[in-house]
């Protein structure tokens, strides 16, 4: 499917393995740029997570057996689009994952690499059109131009792909002293190849951030990531306890409370989340043509 596409995307991914912090991290970015502070045009969100707990669904209180991302990509919805429910909360406009669980999912996407015959190309390409479609249907008519998406890390990698292709800004999690070098190489070496083919369509290249999440004083994850090809920029988010209290037991966004509620980590957690959410949206916005035709 080839149609203009004038949404900007900041896509959050990781490696291989999950738990990095994606998740808490793009909610807490939406928050910022969405949230009752804000002063923006609606922001739009999708969750493309696994299974139906979802933790923007948990952090944001969005019901998890409405229809979601999954549900409109495997076509187990009828009337698909007009289903696909759309959570408003605050300035946010929301697509959650969907209430399809783990088990149904890896067997789907099983099924669609059999139809595509084996063909990772043929299944992204899939992905693509699909994704296009659900935002340029759903979100956009918000007025949604910036939209925020949830990768989480074991997703299956025609779906990054997919999603790298249509993206301005894309931050690479890594989790200090636990991502390995080699995800951490595969995520990037995916982002180089992806910006060859968004070079040769005369696409922008996608700004990458590396966030190094749940950091220590003196950690030295960053280094194995320093000088590697398409990272243009480095955030360090600090350990907070404060952060996981919010996220895990209180089942709320941690950037709500003022920095004066946490520790000095907490503080800088928190400014650095604000700092990144209206950079990159600045960024997203600017990277965006009027009209861009795949
Ligand atoms: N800066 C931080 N300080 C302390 N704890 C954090 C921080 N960032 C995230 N966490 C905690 O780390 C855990 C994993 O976070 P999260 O669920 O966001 O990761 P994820 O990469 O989305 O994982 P999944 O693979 O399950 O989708 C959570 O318990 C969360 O509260
Ligand atoms: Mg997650």
């Amino acid at each position: 499917m080839r149609v203009p596409f004038d949404v900007s995307m900041i896509v959050n991914m990781g490696g291989t393995k999950g738990g990095v912090g994606i998740s808490t991290v793009t909610a807490n970015l939406a928050y910022v740029l969405g949230g009752p502070g804000a002063q923006l045009e609606p922001i739009g969100l999708v969750d493309v997570a696994y299974g139906t707990n979802s933790t923007v669904s948990k952090l944001f209180g969005l019901d998890p057996k409405q229809p979601g991302f999954w549900d409109f990509l495997m076509g187990r919805v009828t009337g698909r689009e007009a289903s696909i429910y759309v959570h408003q909360i605050y300035n946010l406009r929301m697509i959650s994952n969907g209430s399809l669980s783990p088990d149904q999912l890896s067997w789907m996407i099983g099924e669609l690499h059999s139809a595509a015959r084996g063909d990772p190309d043929r299944v992204g390409s899939f992905v693509l059109s699909n994704a296009q479609e659900l935002i340029v249907s759903k979100l956009k008519p918000y007025g949604a131009s910036v939209v925020l998406v949830d990768l989480p890390s074991p997703v299956d990698s025609a779906v990054k792909w997919a999603f790298l292709r249509l993206a301005s800004v894309v931050n690479v999690f890594v989790k200090a002293g636990n991502t390995h070098v080699d995800e951490a190489a595969e995520v990037l070496d995916l982002i180089s190849i992806v910006n060859a083919q968004r070079a040769r369509d005369g696409q922008p290249q996608l700004a990458v951030y590396a966030v190094v999440n749940q950091s220590f004083p003196n950690d030295n994850t960053v280094s194995f990531l320093k000088g590697k090809g398409p990272v243009s920029k480095f955030i360090v988010l600090p350990y907070s306890p404060f952060v996981s209290d919010r996220t895990d037991r209180g089942k709320d966004i941690a950037i709500k409370y003022d920095a004066g509620k946490g520790d000095a980590f907490f503080q800088d957690w928190r400014s650095k989340i604000i700092n990144l959410a209206k950079e990159e949206y600045q960024v997203a916005r600017g990277a965006a043509p009027k009209k861009r035709f795949w």
